[in-house]
């Protein structure tokens, strides 16, 4: 399935169970031809055309990725890039009103904000990670061929070292910052006292 010239964008798209058939799509036109080539023309190709255009040039072989995984992350990522706008643009229209008390009630949740760049950013990386697939170097190298001659317990045994260093890292983070949050302002509001000396090395 192609995308056309110029390339539409379909924002929601329903497949059917093999996941090359769409069934349904809410499309914007030209958007797609904009992310990819900067401008409102140009055709984009779709996975089975590049599929068909990579058997031609590469041999057979399956050149698709995992396309829930590449659809549904990029979605997040996107989503997160506009509700995070939102968000701002909300804070911003209270600032305007002077910060209302009665609307300030939703501004609770705005510690759950905290977590949407690391969603977006995760998204985002897995989603050039997966699609690129199955290139490491696209038309140059397969991740086939990239991977390195390890067994896989040395790397699962990094993996759980890194895991519990980041853990004991994470956990003096979290100690300190509650105990300087429980501490609050001083009475010229100029932050907590200064550090002790175990508390200076702690923090680095
Ligand atoms: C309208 C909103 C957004 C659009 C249209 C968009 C578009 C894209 C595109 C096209 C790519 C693939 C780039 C490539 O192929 O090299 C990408 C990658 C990525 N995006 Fe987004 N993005 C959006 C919002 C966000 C937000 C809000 C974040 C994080 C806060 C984010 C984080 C990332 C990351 C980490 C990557 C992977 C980069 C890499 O590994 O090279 N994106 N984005």
């Amino acid at each position: 399935m192609g995308y056309g010239e110029p390339g539409v964008l379909p924002v929601v798209a329903i497949f059917d169970a093999s996941g090359k058939k769409e069934l349904w799509s809410w499309r914007i036109p030209k958007v797609l031809s904009l992310l990819y080539f900067f401008k409102f023309s140009g055709e984009v190709e779709g996975i089975n055309q590049i599929q068909a255009r990579y058997e031609t040039q590469y041999g057979p072989g399956d050149y698709r990725p995992v396309v829930a995984l590449t659809y549904w992350t990029f979605r997040i990522m996107v989503g997160i890039g506009f509700l995070m706008v939102a968000v701002s643009a909300y804070a911003l229209y209270l600032a305007w009103r002077k910060w209302p008390p009665k609307w300030m009630r939703p501004m609770k949740w705005l510690m759950l904000g905290i977590a949407l760049p690391y969603l977006a950013n995760t998204s985002g990386w897995l989603m050039t990670e997966s699609a690129r697939q199955p290139w490491i170097v696209t038309g140059l190298l397969k991740t086939e061929a990239g991977v390195s001659p390890r067994q896989p317990g040395e790397v699962l045994a990094t993996l759980i070292i890194y895991t519990l260093l980041y853990a004991a890292l994470m956990v003096v983070d979290i100690y300190l910052l509650v105990k300087y949050a429980k501490l609050g302002l001083d009475a010229e509001g100029k932050g907590a006292a200064p550090l002790s000396g175990d508390d200076a090395l702690l923090a680095g």
